[in-house]
C-alpha cells in the first residue's frame, strides 16, 4: 500500500516524491531539499537513524541506498544528513528499523553483541546500517572489505577493535555466497529481513511507474538550486536549501557515468568519487587511482560526493579539482534557463579559467555543468596524485597537487602541474608546468620547478598549517611526483 504524507508543501501528484523506505513504499509532496534524515526521524518517525555531527563525519545516521543499475540491485551507504529527499525518487532506502527481525536480532546485531561492540550504543545503528550494506553488495567477503564499509563510522566510547571482529564474522557468512545475488542471498539465511528478496521486483515496478509521468528531474530545471550529492551545501547552507525545492541534477542519466569517445574520456558531472573508483576506464588510465580516492573523505561520502560539486563548491583544496586541473579537463556549461535549441545555451570552459578569485567563478548561477571530459593521456603520459592532511583519512588537505607528464624518449613533452591549500583558489601552476616542458629530469629541474611553483603561490596561515609549513610541504610534494613517477 502507498501511504502518502500530510502535503504541507503539495505541488502536483505527478511530482511528488516516490520510493520505498524499508518495506513500504512511500510518496511525499514535501520539499525536495529537505535532508532525508528528517523526513525519516520527524515525518516517518523512525527514530533508530541517530543525529549526529549533521556534517557526514560521523556515520550515526547511515542510511542504505538501493537502485538499480546495469539491471542489477546496488546498495551503497550514505549519510542521510546530507542526501536530499529528491535524491530517494525511485529507491531503495533502508534505515536500522528496516533490517530488524520482528523478535531476535539480526546476523550484524548478534556479531556486534557478542564481541563486544557496542556500548551506549549511540553509533551502533549507523555501524549496523554500514555492514549491512556490506552484506548487501558483491564484494569480495573479506575482513578487510567489511571493516573499509564502516570507514565512515565514528564511535566515541567501544574502541574500535571489538567492531572489526564484528566485522571479520559478517566477512564469514559471507563467504558462503558465491556468486547468488546478495539480497536473495541475506533474506534467504535470514541475515536480514525476508522482504529484501522482492525488492528489485518492487523497484522495477516503481521505475516502470514513474517513466510514464513527466520525471520529477525535468520540472526541478526550474529551480535555481542546484544540488549533486549534497556534501558540500548541506554542511554550509542547510537551512537555506531545506525547505526548498531544489534542481535534481544527482540521477539524471544523461549527466552519469564515464566513458570513452575518440580520443576524449567523458565523465558525467555527476559521477561520483566512487563511481571513478569503481570504472575499468578511470583504473585503466590511473592504475594508481583507488590509492588516491582513499585519501578522499570515507565510502559514504564517496557515495554521493560528485565530481562537478568539487569543482563548483570552489574549495582551495577540493581534490578532484586538482586532479582534473593537472588533466586540463574542460566543462559543458548548459545555462538552462535559455530555451534557444540551436546551442547557444551551450559553451565549454577549461576548468583551469574557471576560478577567478576565492569562490568566484567564471559561471552564471543559471550553468549547469553537462559534461566533463579530458584528452586520453597517450601511451607515454604519467600522472601522479599527493594529499597531506592532518589525518590520512577522512580529512581535507592541508595541501594536495597533481601531475600529468607526457614524455618523448627522455625529455619531457608537456606537463601540468597543479596544488591546492596554497592560495585562494585551486591553482593550475603555469610557470613550474612550463619550467618542465622540453627538459630532462634532473635535480636541477625539480628544484627549479618548485621555485617557479613558490613564485605562483600565496598560501595563509590556518588550522591546517602555516603558511611556511604549506610552502614547503608544496615542494615535498613536488619532488614526491618524481620519486614516484621516475623511480
Ligand atoms: C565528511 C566530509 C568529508 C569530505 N572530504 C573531502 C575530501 O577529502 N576531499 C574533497 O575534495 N572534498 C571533501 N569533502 C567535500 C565534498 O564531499 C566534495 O567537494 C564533493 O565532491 C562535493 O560534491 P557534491 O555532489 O556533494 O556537491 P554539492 O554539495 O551537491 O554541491 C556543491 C556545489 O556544486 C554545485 N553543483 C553540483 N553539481 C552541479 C552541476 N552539475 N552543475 C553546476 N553546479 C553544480 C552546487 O550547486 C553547489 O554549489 C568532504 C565533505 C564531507 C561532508
Ligand atoms: S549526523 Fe553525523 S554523519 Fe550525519
Ligand atoms: S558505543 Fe558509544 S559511541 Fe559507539
Amino acid at each position: 500500500m502507498v501511504q502518502i504524507f500530510k502535503l504541507e508543501h503539495y505541488h502536483k501528484l505527478n511530482n511528488l516524491i516516490r520510493f520505498i523506505l524499508n518495506e513500504k513504499e512511500v510518496a511525499t509532496g514535501l520539499p525536495s531539499g529537505m535532508v532525508l534524515l528528517d523526513f525519516i526521524r520527524y515525518h516517518q518517525h523512525l527514530m533508530g537513524t541517530k543525529i549526529g555531527c549533521r556534517e557526514g563525519d560521523c556515520g550515526a545516521c547511515t542510511v542504505l541506498v538501493g537502485d538499480i543499475i546495469n539491471s542489477e540491485l546496488k546498495y551503497q551507504s550514505m549519510t542521510s544528513c546530507l542526501l536530499a529527499l529528491g535524491n530517494a525518487q525511485g529507491k531503495h532506502i533502508v534505515t536500522i528499523e528496516g533490517i530488524n527481525n520482528d523478535k531476535e536480532l539480526n546476523a550484524v546485531q548478534q556479531a556486534m553483541a557478542e564481541e563486544g561492540a557496542t556500548q551506549c550504543g549511540f553509533c551502533t545503528p549507523g555501524f549496523v546500517v554500514s555492514l549491512a550494506g556490506f552484506c548487501l553488495n558483491d564484494k569480495e567477503a573479506t575482513q578487510q572489505n567489511a571493516i573499509a564499509a564502516v570507514d565512515g563510522n565514528i564511535c566515541r566510547c567501544t574502541g574500535y577493535k571489538s567492531i572489526e571482529r564484528a566485522a571479520g564474522r559478517m566477512a564469514m557468512l559471507m563467504r558462503e555466497r558465491n556468486d547468488e545475488e546478495p539480497s536473495v542471498f541475506v533474506s534467504r539465511k535470514k541475515i536480514l529481513p525476508s522482504y529484501f528478496s522482492d525488492i528489485k521486483k518492487r523497484l522495477q515496478q516503481l521505475k516502470n511507474a514513474e517513466k510514464a509521468k513527466t520525471p520529477d528531474v525535468l520540472a526541478s530545471l526550474s529551480q535555481p538550486q542546484i544540488v549533486g550529492g549534497g556534501t558540500d551545501l548541506y554542511v554550509q547552507k542547510h537551512d537555506e536549501i531545506a525547505h526548498a525545492d531544489i534542481r535534481l541534477v544527482f540521477d539524471q542519466p544523461n549527466l552519469n557515468g564515464i566513458g570513452k569517445r575518440e580520443n576524449k574520456c567523458i565523465v558525467g558531472p555527476s559521477a561520483t568519487v566512487n563511481d571513478l573508483k569503481e570504472s575499468p576506464i578511470i583504473n585503466e588510465l590511473f592504475p594508481q587511482f583507488d590509492r588516491y580516492a582513499k585519501l578522499v573523505s570515507s565510502t559514504p561520502i564517496r557515495n554521493m560526493a560528485t565530481i562537478a560539486g568539487n569543482f563548483i563548491n570552489a574549495s582551495p583544496i577540493g581534490d578532484f579539482t586538482i586532479f582534473f586541473l593537472a588533466l586540463d579537463a574542460q566543462l559543458v556549461l548548459n545555462d538552462v534557463s535559455k530555451t534557444s535549441s540551436n546551442g547557444e545555451s551551450v559553451r565549454t570552459l577549461a576548468l583551469r579559467k574557471l576560478y577567478k578569485g576565492y569562490k568566484q567563478l567564471d559561471k552564471k548561477p543559471e550553468e549547469q555543468v553537462e559534461q566533463i571530459w579530458f584528452e586520453l593521456p597517450g601511451k607515454n603520459s604519467l600522472f601522479n596524485f599527493e594529499k597531506v592532511s592532518k589525518r590520512t583519512n577522512l580529512d581535507i588537505a592541508s595541501v594536495n597537487s597533481a601531475i600529468s607528464i607526457t614524455m618523448k624518449g627522455d625529455v619531457i613533452e608537456s606537463a601540468g602541474i597543479a596544488a591546492g591549500g596554497v592560495g585562494p583558489i585551486p591553482l593550475y601552476l603555469q610557470k613550474a608546468s612550463e619550467a618542465l616542458k622540453g627538459k630532462k629530469i634532473s635535480e636541477k629541474i625539480i628544484h627549479e620547478t618548485i621555485e617557479a611553483a613558490w613564485s605562483e603561490i600565496s598560501p595563509i596561515s590556518d588550522v591546517r598549517g602555516g603558511k611556511e609549513y604549506k610552502r614547503l610541504l608544496l615542494g615535498q610534494l613536488i619532488k614526491a611526483h618524481f620519486m614516484i613517477l621516475f623511480p
